[in-house]
């Protein structure tokens, strides 16, 4: 199945005819309005929310050039709210307390719960009492890790609820980079989770974790309470468990039971602390611009950022944003498939639905477990109309065909979204016509950590598609595309992405360190936000952002700095030096390619390649691990003043000769030797 690049696809008659946004008429008016008047805008929809006080400052009062004074960025300074009573409490005074809020799909198809915004809110209550009666008071962080359970929604939404500041590390991350997290947040607290099932393979998280606090110690963070979800023994192992304790003997029991690694006074079962906990609990008024939540991105040091949004403006972001971009109306079931450790979980499958009081499946499991279909069987059973995914998930399934897909009833769905990384045309294609069956519409939704939520996307009941393209800017957001000298490229072109002025999703700083912030966004162009993405527009006035053009790579839609990955691998005795790249990969994307100097005495063989590659899912965890190492007896292409040139190393990862100008390198004869030796495909 080809794509053709030039089609355009209009949004279907059954999504245009209910859409709050039906037309590109209407959307560049309000466009237009969000542009011009930013607080008739946003006031408007601001009213749909409770306020315990309104504005008393400037609605919006911003700094973006730092030859001005310090960057800053202020929405509705002032005004008095609580996102988890907005989330919660809004809804139920309205009387939905019994709606249903998330099904909660396992990574078995037998383990399945329901939970109502009013059981939600119980739950909520109870944690937050439980986290006052540790002390934990407004500002503090509390550090989260994970599995995709209801208990992540409520401990998110009891910290929000307390005006204390969540800090959520993927479930995928190794002890030492849950504890780097842990340490530059300084967070007292841990919520956790005995173990979790992801297919077949049993993430012993407990462990980790107990790991994660062990460096804590070390480093002088006392961590006062861990609270563990006993979650292991109430769902299904699998048939063939392929590892961990429970290979061969696929019981429910594991030694978390016997609390193996137990640490009396700092390790407690939420389940025992939430028995006696009251239900009810008062959320804290918090300023808009308090801070409501961190989360890690990576860095091009190396060292992660903690990216952090405030309480107002990310409120009116996320919600409107997921209204408008999957045209969300009461009684729409919505799917997302992103973990809550990464932005996406946490703008929509968290607060965006919940503000709109939707209903959501949350999916604890993977695409392919216990079989291919997983993710259109739950379409099916919950009758889902808003899905959402990323590309690499989209490609891994593409593989085995549409027998997987047509075998279920989709008609339910008018609404398919993708998010992580370009979408390339093949699979727009393929999402549109095997899983939409040519009658749905497509956003390609382009943001990140920083943003709050989508910046630039189709709307689906306005925007004629084109596969490839995110499309127009969301309300608030104007974008332009800068040259290398920092001039505007008006009409078509391709250029720097970057943004004039804060909409009201955007981050505000880097925790603790409000020097990065400005520098990594606003130094290298003064007056603008820079996304470090590059993109062209068309002559449409469509935008197509063509990925990072910084030392960033996006393996399976996520982000990961070269220097993250090569300071993991320099740690091992054996390697000199270290360098990373991205290469082309048909499923994640982009995959890791390293280049490993070894220091003498070394030599390279498959299990200094195995050590290299457990160095790096030990400092980082296991979605980092490169598919390709190099080793090299020659050393690494570098400039006289020692910097290595990694555009070339790009270029022989993928075989590409056309090296461009290598005379400014301090050793060309280098390149060959790379070349020479480098990893052909199904070499790895
Ligand atoms: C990339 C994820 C093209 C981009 C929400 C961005 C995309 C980075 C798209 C942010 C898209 C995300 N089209 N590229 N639709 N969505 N990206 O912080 O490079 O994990 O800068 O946020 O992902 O990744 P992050």
């Amino acid at each position: 199945m080809s794509a053709d690049s030039k089609a355009v696809y209009s949004p279907p008659n059954k999504v245009v005819s209910i859409s709050h946004c039906s037309s590109m008429e209407q959307y560049r008016r309000m466009y237009e309005k969000s542009i011009q008047d930013p607080e008739g805008f946003w006031g408007e929809i601001a009213k749909s929310f409770h306020f315990e006080q309104e504005t008393t400052g400037k609605f919006c009062d911003y700094n973006f050039d730092p030859s001005k004074g310090r960057i800053f960025i202020k929405w509705l300074e002032g005004a008095k709210t609580n996102i988890c009573y907005n989330c919660l409490d809004r809804h139920i005074e309205a009387g939905k307390g019994d709606q249903i809020a998330f099904y909660w799909e396992g990574n078995d198809p037998a383990d399945r719960r329901q939970l109502t915004y009013a059981d939600i809110l119980r739950d909520v209550c109870k944690m937050a009492n439980v986290l006052k009666g540790y002390g934990v008071a407004k500002g503090h962080r509390v550090a989260i890790y994970m599995p995709m359970i209801p208990e992540l929604v409520v401990a998110m939404l009891a910290v929000a609820r307390i005006g204390a500041v969540h800090s959520i590390v993927f479930g995928g991350y190794s002890s030492e980079s849950l504890a780097e997290r842990m340490i530059d947040a300084q967070a007292s607290i841990l919520i956790t989770s005995d173990a979790v099932w992801r297919g077949t393979k049993l993430v012993h998280l407990k462990d980790i974790a107990d790991g994660a606090l062990e460096i804590c110690k070390q480093k002088d963070l006392d961590v006062k309470k861990s609270i563990v979800v006993k979650h292991l023994c109430r769902v299904t192992a699998p048939q063939s468990a392929a590892n961990g304790v429970a290979n061969g003997n696929p019981s429910k029991k594991t030694h978390f039971d016997d609390k193996v690694g137990w640490k009396e006074g700092r390790d407690v079962w939420w389940e025992d602390v939430m028995k006696d906990a009251k239900s009810d609990c008062h959320a804290v008024w918090m300023d808009a611009e308090d801070p409501l939540f961190m989360l890690y991105t990576s860095g091009s040091t190396g060292k992660p950022k903690g990216v952090l949004h405030t309480v107002g403006g990310y409120m009116l972001y996320s919600a409107t944003t997921f209204k408008y971009s999957f045209d969300y109306h009461p009684g729409d079931i919505y799917f997302c498939t992103a973990d809550i450790g990464w932005i996406t979980g946490h703008s929509y499958v968290t607060y965006g639905p919940l503000l709109n009081g939707a209903t959501s499946v949350l999916f604890e499991g993977v695409p392919t477990y216990p079989h291919t279909g997983r993710f259109w069987e739950i379409v099916e059973m919950c009758k889902v109309n808003k899905f959402y995914t990323a590309p690499t998930a989209i490609r891994a399934l593409m593989k085995f065909g549409d027998e997987p897909v047509k075998k279920y009833n989709l008609s339910s769905l008018s609404v398919l979204g993708s998010v992580g990384e370009p979408i390339n045309p093949e699979a727009w294609m393929w999402y549109y016509r095997v899983v939409g069956n040519s009658d749905v519409s497509i956003v390609d939704t382009f943001w990140q950590t920083e943003t709050g939520g989508h910046v630039i996307t189709p709307l689906p009941g306005a925007t004629p598609a084109k596969p490839g393209s995110a499309c127009y800017p969301f309300f608030g957001v104007d974008v332009a595309l800068l040259d290398e000298e920092g001039k505007e490229i008006s009409g078509e072109g391709e250029g720097y992405l970057v943004f004039r002025r804060p909409w009201p999703g955007i981050m505000r700083t880097v925790y603790g360190n409000h020097e990065r912030f400005e520098t990594t966004y606003f130094k290298k162009f003064p007056g603008y936000y820079c996304t470090g993405d590059g993109a062209r527009r068309d002559a449409d006035g469509y935008i197509w952002v063509t990925g990072r053009i910084d030392d960033m790579l996006n393996v399976s839609g996520h982000l990961l700095s070269t220097a993250q990955v090569e300071s993991a691998l320099v740690e091992h005795e054996a390697v000199a030096e270290a360098a990373a790249v991205a290469r082309p990969h048909h499923v994640k994307g982009e995959c890791l390619y390293c280049f490993v100097y070894l220091a003498e005495g070394f030599e390279f063989n498959p299990k200094l390649a195995a050590e290299l590659k457990g160095k790096v899912r030990e400092k980082i965890g296991p979605f980092a691990t490169p598919d390709y190492l190099q080793a090299t007896s020659v050393g690494l292409p570098k400039t006289r003043s020692g910097k290595i040139m990694r555009r070339i190393l790009r270029k022989v990862a993928v075989g590409d000769k056309e090296f461009g100008d290598i005379s400014t390198l301090a050793d060309p004869s280098i390149v060959d030797v790379l070349f020479q030796s480098r990893i052909l495909d199904g070499k790895a």
